[in-house]
């Protein structure tokens, strides 16, 4: 379900690459900002330089004229090229002098010979924020003869005029590259992410609008970046959620066939309850020995009956606990799964056996019925397979509770079997078997909180691991 927004923006404005588009001007701003400080401290080094060059070759002229003398006009004209109150050349035997009126009082005097990034910084924005029409005197070494001195006052605004129009040029400068930048990464990423990703939502929400639908769904992509990962491996949950979702209708179809037929089954077994209890009132001693187990094996069948209705009304199976000695249970498994194996025609003489090496005073609380069928799973599972021994052993582990290990000296489990393994109806290698034995025996576990797993599984035998939880 898509989950309402509290703020509405414009569909533009939520959008990633307008995000992205907001943030690139962002970035490029703060990046201007970052090296305007020494761009402009440049310019103005640059700026003075050109000053002191251009007053050095206006003196010359001066130093040039028969006995240094020229007009007043000249020296004006001269002057007003430079943009100077007043030049000086100081040369080692003299000075040298352009000036027209005495200049006004020097208020800042900048040496370019003492030059350093930092200070050049601070006095940059000096410049910058003092206000008015101060003089400044500036110093700077006569290129080409850098021995000499040339001193130049002249109005410090103008200076500053240049600076603010050279940071408005760059301001424009750093407004144009962040919008190119950002319409273009904007373009670039609506074709390259935006468009792809919105298609795959868009999919996706039509899929899940109705999941057995074939013609709605993520298409397989051939695009190797990560969005088509994404696609790929959506794609790959789509088809195994929609044969997730036939398995499911199936197992719903074949849950409702068993709940009626158990139900019928019952019935049966009831009636067969009727007769046995009759069989048991006749007075022959061979007819008596087999009443009483026929009787519990009815009696169990019904049980059976119930809890999978129960099971198929998804409710999990009703425990009904009591306290019980195991090594008692594992023996009556035994005995069941003897006579069984007995009777098949099959059988060689010798018979499986269940070793039980459960010591007598070991108590469990649970519903002994249940667990009943955990073991005669187990079991039968083993023989089935080929076994010719079973033992049930309680072992001691790191992890809390009682851990009871059922080990086989059978075949293994066979690949199928191991694939399919604790998946309903997928991980039987037997002829004829469900493949719900294991499924059920470790739904049974898990519902009195323990666990049922497999330990290990080779030529030599299987070992299957019961976890009981343990009891306040
Ligand atoms: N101890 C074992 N040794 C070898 N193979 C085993 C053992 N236990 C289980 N298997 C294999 O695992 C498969 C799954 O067992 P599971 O009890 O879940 O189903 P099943 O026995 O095939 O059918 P059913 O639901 O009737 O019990 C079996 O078919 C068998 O091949
Ligand atoms: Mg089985």
């Amino acid at each position: 379900m898509i989950r309402s927004r509290k703020f509405s923006l414009p569909p533009f404005a939520r959008s990633l690459s307008a995000r992205l588009l907001v943030l690139t001007i962002a970035f490029v701003m703060l990046a201007e900002i970052l090296i305007y400080a020494p761009s402009i401290a440049n310019f103005r080094h640059n700026w003075l330089k050109d000053q002191a060059d251009s007053a050095h070759l206006a003196i010359l002229a001066l130093e040039a004229a028969p006995e240094e003398l020229v007009s007043e006009d000249l020296k004006a004209q001269l002057l007003s090229r430079v943009g100077a109150y007043a030049v000086v050349l100081k040369r080692p035997d003299r000075r040298l002098l352009l000036y027209t009126a005495p200049p006004p009082p020097v208020d800042v005097t900048v040496n370019l010979r003492d030059w350093s990034l930092l200070g050049d910084i601070g006095e940059t924005f000096a410049t910058m924020l003092r206000s008015g029409d101060p003089t400044m005197r500036l110093i700077s070494p006569a290129e080409p003869d850098a021995d000499l001195d040339v001193e130049v006052m002249f109005n410090e605004a103008r200076l500053r005029t240049d600076m603010i129009a050279h940071s408005r040029n760059i301001l424009l400068l750093s407004i144009a590259i962040s919008l190119i930048t950002g319409t273009l990464l904007y373009f670039a990423l609506q074709w390259l992410m935006v468009r792809p990703m919105r298609r795959m939502t868009e999919d996706i929400t039509r899929f899940s609008r109705d999941p057995k639908d074939l013609s709605r769904g993520v298409d397989e992509t051939s695009r190797s970046d990560e969005i088509g990962v994404a696609q790929s491996v959506l794609a790959e949950m789509q088809r195994d959620l929609r044969s997730a979702l036939r398995q499911q209708e199936h197992l719903a179809a074949l849950g409702s066939a068993v709940s009626k037929i158990n139900h019928d089954l019952r019935g049966i077994l009831s009636t067969a309850v009727l007769l046995s209890d009759r069989l048991s009132g006749v007075d022959n001693p061979e007819v008596k020995r087999v009443a009483a187990p026929l009787i519990q094996a009815i009696d169990r069948a019904i049980a059976l009956c119930t809890q999978t209705l129960t099971y198929a009304r998804d409710e999990g199976p009703e425990l009904s606990r009591s306290r019980f000695r195991l090594s008692g249970l594992v023996d009556e498994v035994a005995a069941e799964l003897a006579v069984l194996e007995a009777d098949a025609d099959t059988a060689p003489c010798s018979g499986p056996k269940v070793e039980n090496r459960i010591a007598d005073d070991v108590i469990v609380e649970a519903d002994r019925d249940q667990v009943y069928r955990v073991f005669s799973n187990l079991g039968r599972n083993a023989f089935e397979a080929g076994a010719r021994r079973v033992t049930v052993e309680a072992v001691e582990t790191l992890d809390p509770g009682m851990h009871i290990d059922v080990m086989d000296d059978g075949p293994g489990l066979a690949t199928a079997a191991r694939e399919g393994l604790f998946k309903p109806f997928k991980g039987s290698a037997r002829k004829g078997g469900t493949g719900l034995g294991l499924v059920i025996a470790r739904d049974v576990m898990q519902a009195h909180g323990g666990d049922l797993a497999l330990v290990r599984s080779g030529d030599d035998g299987t070992v299957f691991r019961l976890t009981f939880a343990e009891v306040d």
